[in-house]
């Protein structure tokens, strides 16, 4: 069944067409990979069906309601939630205060977050589960902006993952980190997605780990979507190769070991 549905999606800056007449399907449980070259739209896709940024026209429908006017926050209520490019963190707060606050603002509570989340039981218990899924227990205390590049990533996913979306929207989630941080970032991801059943459609520029976690992969160009298939019709694909590595031909894709 569709989960998210967009339908002629158009955003337009200017002369620049970031996001145009895209129409795609996620379906629930899928693993989606969006990929293309830098501004090819696809952190503006991203912006669009979160709520980050309003559509021009086009329709976004999510769980079979149309959400396209509705605001981030009315979005993130409804199942949607979004990580980011260069990481939204409060960098002077804990690992735990940073995942306490995401559990705050979704529950609504706009008491003295921070400090009140070490005093209520269930939003210390939930933080404290949400940093051990993804493998920050032992980061619990250390400020943001004292984590290693690969960890605030994690954390940023946690964030949005905190919300209890069903569709995790992750904007290049393993972008600045090294080769062997990417795996570990992406399979700590896909763990989490599998156990809670979620949707994921992720951003992401490196083609081994596209290939490897994708169950689809939507290639965009110019704000439009250019191709999109399996991760063996898109190995295959001469003009996706052209447009991602400026080669055509299968080997394109080959691994670099
Ligand atoms: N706020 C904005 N104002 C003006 N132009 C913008 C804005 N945001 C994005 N653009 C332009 O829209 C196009 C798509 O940008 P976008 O950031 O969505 O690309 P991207 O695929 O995420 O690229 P990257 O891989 O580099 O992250 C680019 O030409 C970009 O310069
Ligand atoms: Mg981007």
């Amino acid at each position: 069944m569709a989960l998210l549905e967009t339908v002629n999606l158009k955003r337009y800056f200017g002369e620049t067409r970031a996001v145009d007449n895209v129409s795609l399907t996620i379906d629930e449980g899928e693993f989606v990979s969006v990929v293309g070259p830098n501004g090819a739209g696809k952190t503006s896709l991203c912006n669009v069906v979160s709520g980050n940024l309003m559509a021009e026209s086009g329709q976004i429908m999510f769980k079979g309601v149309d959400v396209t006017h509705a605001t981030a926050p009315e979005r993130v209520k409804a199942g949607i939630a979004r990580s980011f490019q260069l990481v939204n963190l409060f960098d002077d707060l804990t690992a735990f205060d940073n995942v306490s606050l995401a559990i705050f603002s979704r529950d609504d509570k706009t008491r003295n977050l921070a400090k009140l989340a070490h005093l209520d039981e269930a939003v210390s218990a939930e933080a404290d589960g949400i940093l051990g899924q993804f493998g920050l227990a032992a980061k619990r205390n250390e400020l943001a902006r004292d984590l290693a590049q690969g960890e605030r990533k994690l954390l940023d996913v946690a964030l949005a993952y905190a919300l209890r979306p069903k569709l995790l929207f992750l904007d290049e989630p393993t972008s600045g980190v090294s080769t062997r941080d990417k795996g570990q970032i992406m399979d700590t991801i896909a763990a989490v997605v599998r156990r809670d059943r979620l949707t994921a459609v992720i951003i992401e520029h490196d083609m081994d780990v596209v290939f490897k976690y994708s169950d689809r992969i939507v290639v965009m160009h110019q704000g439009a979507v250019l191709a999109q298939g399996t991760p063996d019709a898109i190995r295959t694909n001469e003009q996706v190769a052209l447009i991602l590595l400026g080669s055509s031909g299968p080997d394109a894709f080959s691994r670099k070991e």
